[in-house]
């Protein structure tokens, strides 16, 4: 938005602020997905169910899956980088026998460069999609999307559903449910779990949703450790609501204090481009770095999450290359599993169907 002089162009509006959007309640058809606030335990077992079965069918190459978005046209509109969530999703529709269309570098050469506002290029896009995957670097984004959409599908034949791709320092609600997908698939419950988040918990979305999505499944004897320098420390609401779900939360900035009594261990990057201050960043990028010798301290059954991408907070290349032959080291499945996930995501808001 480099041209973009006008500032309210670039501005998250006032409905926004306000907008809630539904709770799943088993039903996920015609839903738009901005925040894991709408989702229970029940939610989270229908969409693990939909894509523990989608993997086996895409493993026993069932042509059958192409059919389940055949005629689906999916929008991925993304005003900030990204790999994993941007390819897994296109994957994920393709697979499903839909078809993708993308304002290829939205920052660069969609009409918000030409100060076009947010909330026009959202209803721009629900006018040729029947769903629209937005990353944004303003936090609310998904919800103005979500506001702006059930204006638009009030007037058009064909509604749109909204899925978040990442708000800003807000949330990241898909990654958070391919996350905890990914717990289950390797603990078989969450029940009993230490669960430890380390690193920029303050500016990671992606920790924001999943300490909340935690809370909201209600398994038992769960507890949540919170490894981060004071500066970058998980937003107060976040560790409040965490804990009047009876969650136990420890706070350190010391793994030490944890690692050997942790089950999954979910590593983080410091998030670098949301520092307004280059000399904080620098003071801060290298407090915590997995090695080898930390993985060491580490139980024998523990696991190594990272959402990625990694840079030095995981160490060398060559600190990579051990680590990521570990077996504890299960951040190439997590990457996977989200294709799997957001394939059954896909599914249930298009389509509604069982898979
Ligand atoms: C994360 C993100 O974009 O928030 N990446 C992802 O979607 N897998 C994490 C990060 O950028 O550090």
């Amino acid at each position: 938005m480099a041209e973009n002089s006008d500032s309210e162009a670039a501005a998250i509006s006032q409905h926004a602020l306000s907008y809630r959007p539904a709770s799943i309640n088993g039903e996920f058809l015609g839903k738009h997905i901005i925040s894991v606030d709408q989702f229970q335990r029940r939610d989270l077992d229908i969409l693990f169910d939909a894509a523990a079965a989608i993997r086996k069918r895409i493993r026993t190459h069932d042509r059958g899956l192409t059919e389940l978005c055949a005629g689906k046209v999916m929008a991925s509109l993304f005003f900030e980088a990204s790999t994993r969530t941007d390819m897994s999703f296109q994957s994920a529709m393709r697979r499903l026998g839909g078809d993708v269309i993308a304002v290829s570098n939205g920052v660069r050469f969609s009409s918000m460069y030409k100060g076009e506002n947010l909330s026009d290029t959202i209803r721009a896009t629900g006018c040729y999609a029947d769903v629209i995957v937005l990353r944004h670097p303003e936090i609310g984004s998904s919800y103005e999307a979500g506001y702006y959409l059930d204006l638009l599908n009030g007037r058009i034949d064909n509604p749109t559903v909204a899925i978040s791709g990442g708000d800003g320092i807000g949330e990241h609600p898909t990654q958070a449910l391919l996350d905890i997908f990914t717990i289950f698939d390797q603990k078989k419950s969450l029940d009993n779990l230490a669960i430890t988040l380390v690193g920029d918990l303050k500016h990671g979305r992606t920790v924001h949703s999943l300490a909340k999505l935690i809370a909201y499944y209600d398994a038992s004897g769960v507890r949540l450790c919170m490894v981060a320098p004071e500066s970058l420390a998980m937003p107060a609401d976040i560790t409040d609501l965490v804990e009047a779900h009876g969650i136990r939360v420890t706070q350190t900035e010391d793994l030490r204090d944890v690692i050997a009594e942790t089950d999954v261990i979910y590593w983080t990057r410091i998030q670098e481009e949301r520092f307004a201050d280059g000399a904080e960043y620098d003071g801060i990028k290298d407090r915590f770095i997995m090695t080898p010798a930390v993985m060491a301290r580490a139980k024998a059954d523990a696991i190594l999450m990272h959402p990625l991408p990694r840079k030095h907070e995981m160490g060398t290349r060559s600190d990579h290359d051990i680590l990521d032959a570990d077996p504890r080291s299960i951040y190439f499945e997590q990457m996977e599993n989200g294709m799997f996930v957001r394939m059954a995501l896909l599914v249930k808001v298009l389509r509604g169907v069982y898979v």
